[in-house]
């Protein structure tokens, strides 16, 4: 593996998790940076903390199973 990549993982209905600091640059041209060692990046669209996860995926998920009875 090239030491150099940066290792990004896309989870199924969470984040993107960025390994290593990261410098995100947003559409109105500011930039947010993470330090982290593991950044989650929102890809759902429902953060209040963007471009970062504030785990509101989670919520929703849970409301609708408990919407289905389950
Ligand atoms: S992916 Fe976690 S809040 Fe969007």
């Amino acid at each position: 593996m090239d030491e150099g990549r940066r290792r990004v993982v896309v989870t199924g209905e969470g984040p993107i998790l960025v390994y290593g600091p990261v410098d995100v640059e947003m559409p109105d041209g500011t930039r947010r940076l993470s330090d982290r060692a593991v950044t989650a990046l929102c890809a759902c669209g429902r953060s209040r903390h963007r471009p970062f996860c504030d785990t509101s995926h989670r919520r929703r998920v849970r409301d609708k199973k408990e919407e289905d009875g389950s």
